[in-house]
């Protein structure tokens, strides 16, 4: 096996569009032998021939990613994960001499069909194999995310064909796939034959375009035999290369899918293929699709799967796009590889625009300057170009694809400009995207990752730095622009998505952006006591890692949503509704490109704390494709409002759709405030001193420590001035040094160490009646600085409230994490209704899923379980209501933020795994004045300054509140 060879694959057939004949397929898929080595040196000899002695083997499923199976890991081998670094020394073209080798093979009779002509195809293999059929050798594939097709016509006989794939981990082209994912080896996608006599079609390729309502159609075929293709429900039949205008068609779009059946027919077989009419133009800095200007809603979508690694099956691919569209994403990046083409079908559709990217990543030579890096050197040039060839042969006839992407964080280089004029030369009706060459000279799209805010203004505007070439600056300032990455899903967040938005809404040279990433890359795993938790880097024992750096999705590896999902759907939302303050009248603004909006219906609701007590339909609601309109709303409507009320009107699918039922919500707008404020407490009571302590009303304090222990007779330890998290992954940034985070400096500062002193404890008679002042010094461990915090109590005797009045000294760290109040009450309380937002959680710069209304849910359900603990279920409120054991608790006051959970913070912050998370018995509650934002520092900017908590910006209301607990 010559594992240090540069070039591309050997023996395999031109590449070609996928598609299904009459002539047939036989799925190799299926049980095979397999025997993992260790190495090369250690992989046994002969195991081509055909009377080779497997019976001892073990066996594998086909496809598969070996790692995440028994057979292999009892040989050592294990799922390794890293980013950047590559897990081996950076030696190309050589890999280590300890190199998995997966040894496959399979038996398998075949039908007559395919023995006239038959090509065996490969649809993906990592890292790379030599094949033999029947004892000979049919060459190596090269190329781990893209298909290799051998001719097997002369080899295939009815009955006892040997199929052999020696498979190894690392060849010199694991230096071209350097993706930010598990390193999976395995034939890890479909292995089929496919019957193919010399007189069968080789090729096709669908030309259909679209404007100004007319569509254009022309087919190439690659065949020996004369062909016709017919669309029946168009009436057309045309001869290969004939081009026919067509006024009567739909154009394809995301929205609006429309896709026609074509068939191609020859004297031997039939093909069949869907064509979607779409052009795609660059006009004005701005990406036409049919003559329309489209902001792609985007995401980067990763193949894996928790149990099986990179082998998804088509049903839950299927329900991943499903839930994608119905959280109104309209674009997928295929990071960093061409997807299974299954995905294609499903995108071509369902409805998605596409960017398609070849499977290229080298970004582990940054590491190390940039040298040798692939594709710089000339040697790799015919790899890369072969590459790329590949990827648009293979998936030309998709009308969801409107980019070729050439690749993922490659640096700079020649080879690359290669490629891009490879693709436009195969393909000239895309464009071309890729994100590392900042001067984008050969490329149609002005791309980059993680820009913030205010670069990404500054690009709308037209007013970015220029590049050095005066030529290239020309070029690019007249690009359309993409975030091809932003708003890093790890953990709790995404912050900030309103922003970029907002941006993408404002400028029309912002033609949108993906998310990093749609899907977290946990793998299932089960403790020897058999506690399921999703593996990250490290849990394998790898001795190179990058941690939970691969834990950053919208989704959990099982495509259960987070709540950045839910966020974001509302951010991506294809409609905006503006309810009047008034409940008078309603703006519709209509995000859609084509759609008007006759496929959703819109009702609305009113609801206060006593539950739904009015509702109705909307009539009428037609605002066009980018119009906006003001309608008033039913008399009935507006009359329902009253104090602690809240309309809300939504937006659902008409009736069922591909991807959604009838009934789905598309999006929603509010007005109202729930609950009216709560009448203030005027002190009536008295403080008594009891041997317990001092008591005020239904409130009792610990004389020396100034703290309440007992409220109404449950058990209270509080409250305690906090101003820490346990980090979120966003806080604790991307440079994992403690150093450079946000959370390093909380560290640094000893904020999770904060303690407090009684300083002085009071009675007080003023003109608001008697009270209990208590003022206690809060600071950290070796340092001077202090919050020294008065709470005067008072009560009415059956409630109490506590004024707060924080006054800052010394020197603090930029940013604090909180400012709230910690109580730990017994473990009874198991229910919380708030009326507030809900029913998720909701941060500074997140949350906008969040809704105004009155919810309740027990403790647990409060809980987001992010694979490595962390900060998480914040809600805003303004009243809240502990219940459980036949006890209520009610907390209310000015807008505060609530947190509950079964464990402590320092316990949250301390766990791994979610698995480490266990309730302790008591109830830890945090009423938080201030929280500071979330932002997407664990790849990107961090928080915005609007939702920063600077010590040095507090003042008057962020340092003074009221809470009443009843
Ligand atoms: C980008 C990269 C992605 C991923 C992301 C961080 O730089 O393109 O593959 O690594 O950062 O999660």
């Amino acid at each position: 096996m010559d594992l240090s060879s540069v070039e591309p694959g050997v023996g395999t057939l031109p590449p070609r569009a996928r598609f299904r004949s009459s002539l047939g397929e036989q799925s190799l898929n299926g049980d095979w032998r397999f025997r993992l080595s260790p190495s090369l040196a250690a992989a046994p000899a002969g195991i081509e021939a055909e009377d080779y002695d497997d019976s001892d083997w073990d066996r594998i499923p086909v496809p598969s990613s070996w790692s995440l199976h028994d057979v292999a890991r009892r040989h050592g081998a294990a799922p390794i994960y890293t980013n950047v670094q590559f897990p081996f020394p950076l030696d190309p073209p050589f890999v280590p001499d300890e190199n998995p080798i997966g040894d496959h093979r399979l038996s398998f009779d075949t039908g007559e069909e395919f023995l006239s002509g038959a090509v065996l195809r490969f649809d993906g293999i990592d890292n790379t194999a030599d094949i033999w059929l029947n004892g000979e050798l049919l060459g190596t594939t090269r190329g781990s995310r893209l298909p290799s097709e051998f001719d097997v016509s002369h080899l295939l006989r009815p009955a006892g064909n040997v199929l052999v794939a020696r498979v190894a981990q690392w060849s010199a082209t694991s230096y071209l796939e350097d993706q930010d994912m598990w390193w999976l080896p395995g034939i890890f996608r479909d292995v089929t034959l496919i019957a193919r006599p010399d007189s069968a079609i080789r090729d096709l390729f669908v030309h259909a375009g679209y404007s100004d309502g007319t569509g254009t159609l022309r087919v190439e075929v690659d065949s020996s035999l004369p062909a016709t293709i017919a669309v029946d429900e168009l009436g057309v039949e045309i001869a290969p290369g004939q081009t026919v205008e067509l006024d009567h068609v739909t154009g394809w779009s995301a929205e609006e899918p429309k896709l026609y059946a074509a068939t191609i027919t020859t004297d031997v077989e039939q093909i069949t293929t869907k064509i979607g009419f779409r052009t795609v133009r660059v006009v004005d800095t701005q990406v036409l699709i049919n003559d329309r200007p489209v902001v792609f809603k985007g995401v980067n979508r990763h193949e894996h799967h928790p149990d099986l690694g990179r082998v998804i099956p088509r049903s839950v691919v299927e329900s991943e796009l499903r839930l994608m569209k119905q959280h109104n994403i309209n674009a997928i990046r295929t990071s960093h590889y061409p997807p299974h083409p299954d995905l294609l079908d499903l995108a071509d559709e369902l409805g998605f625009y596409v960017i398609d990217e070849c499977d290229l990543e080298t970004h582990g030579f940054g590491m190390n300057e940039w040298r040798r890096n692939p594709v710089a050197e000339p040697e790799w040039r015919p790899a890369l170009v072969e590459r790329m060839t590949r990827m648009v042969n293979r998936d030309k006839n998709h009308p969801s694809i409107f980019c070729w992407s050439l690749g993922n964080e490659c640096g700079t280089g020649d080879n690359l400009k290669a490629m891009a004029e490879t693709a436009r030369a195969i393909d000239g009706s895309r464009l071309i995207h890729y994100e590392g060459d900042w001067d984008s000279s050969y490329v149609d799209l002005y791309s980059r990752m993680y820009a913030a805010v205010d670069e990404v203004e500054k690009i709308g505007q037209g007013v970015e730095d220029q590049t050095t070439d005066p030529a290239a600056d020309a070029h690019r300032r007249a690009l359309p622009f993409i975030l091809c990455e932003y708003v890093h899903a790890m953990g709790n967040g995404p912050g900030g998505m309103t922003e970029y938005m907002e941006l993408f809404d404002k400028y029309p040279r912002l033609v949108g952006g993906f998310v990093w990433e749609w899907l977290e890359h946990g793998i299932r795993t089960h403790t020897d006591d058999g506690r399921e938790y999703f593996a990250y880097g490290g849990d394998f024992g790898e001795p190179v890692h990058d941690g939970n750096f691969v834990i950053d999705g919208l989704v959990s590896a099982d495509r259960e949503p987070r709540p950045g999902l839910i966020d974001l759907k509302k951010v991506y939302e294809p409609v905006k509704l503006e309810v009047a303050e008034d409940w008078s009248t309603l703006t519709v603004t209509n995000k859609y490109a084509f759609s008007g909006l006759d496929h959703l219906r819109f009702d609305w609701a009113a609801e206060d704390a006593e539950g739904r007590y009015a509702a109705g339909v909307l009539p009428g609601v037609a605002v066009g494709a980018g119009d906006r309109a003001t309608l008033a709303l039913p008399p009935e409507a507006t009359a329902a409002r009253h104090d602690g009320a809240v309309l809300t009107v939504t937006a659902r699918l008409a009736k069922d759709t591909a991807w959604a039922s009838e009934g789905h919500e598309i999006t929603w707008g509010q007005a109202g405030s729930p609950a009216a404020a709560a009448p203030p407490v005027t002190g009536d009571v008295p403080v008594e001193h009891t041997d317990a302590g001092l008591r005020l009303g239904p409130a009792l304090f610990d004389a020396a420590t100034g703290r309440l222990v007992d409220f109404g007779g449950a058990v209270v330890d509080g409250p305690r001035l906090n101003i820490w998290r346990a980090p979120t992954d966003n806080d604790n940034g991307m440079d994992h040094s403690v150093r450079r985070r946000v959370s390093g400096g909380w560290e640094r500062a000893r904020l999770d160490k904060f303690a407090g002193r009684l300083a002085t404890i009071a009675e007080v008679h003023d003109d608001a009646g008697p009270g209990l002042v208590i003022t206690t010094r809060y600071a950290a461990p070796s340092f001077d600085r202090f919050i020294d915090t008065t709470v005067t109590w008072r009560s009415d005797g059956r409630r109490v409230t506590a004024e707060v009045a924080l006054e800052l000294s010394g020197e603090w760290p930029p940013n604090l994490a909180r400012i709230g109040l910690d109580f730990a009450l017994d473990g009874g309380y198991d229910r919380l209704a708030w009326a507030g937002l809900g029913p998720g959680q909701q941060y500074p710069d997140t949350g906008q899923a969040a809704r105004l209304g009155y919810f309740s849910a027990s403790v647990d359900e409060l809980q987001v379980p992010y694979v490595r603990p962390q900060e998480n279920g914040s809600r805003q409120a303004k009243r809240l209501t502990l219940s459980g054991g036949g006890r209520d608790l009610t907390l209310s006051g000015d807008d505060f933020s609530f947190a509950a959970r079964p464990w402590s913070q320092a316990v949250l912050a301390a766990a791994e795994h979610a698995i480490d998370l266990e309730p302790d018995g008591r109830l830890h509650l945090t009423i938080d004045h201030r929280q500071q934002g979330i932002g997407t520092a664990s790849c990107g900017p961090g928080v915005l300054p609007a939702y920063a908590l600077d010590p040095a910006q507090l003042n008057g209301s962020d340092l003074n509140f009221t809470l009443t607990l009843e």
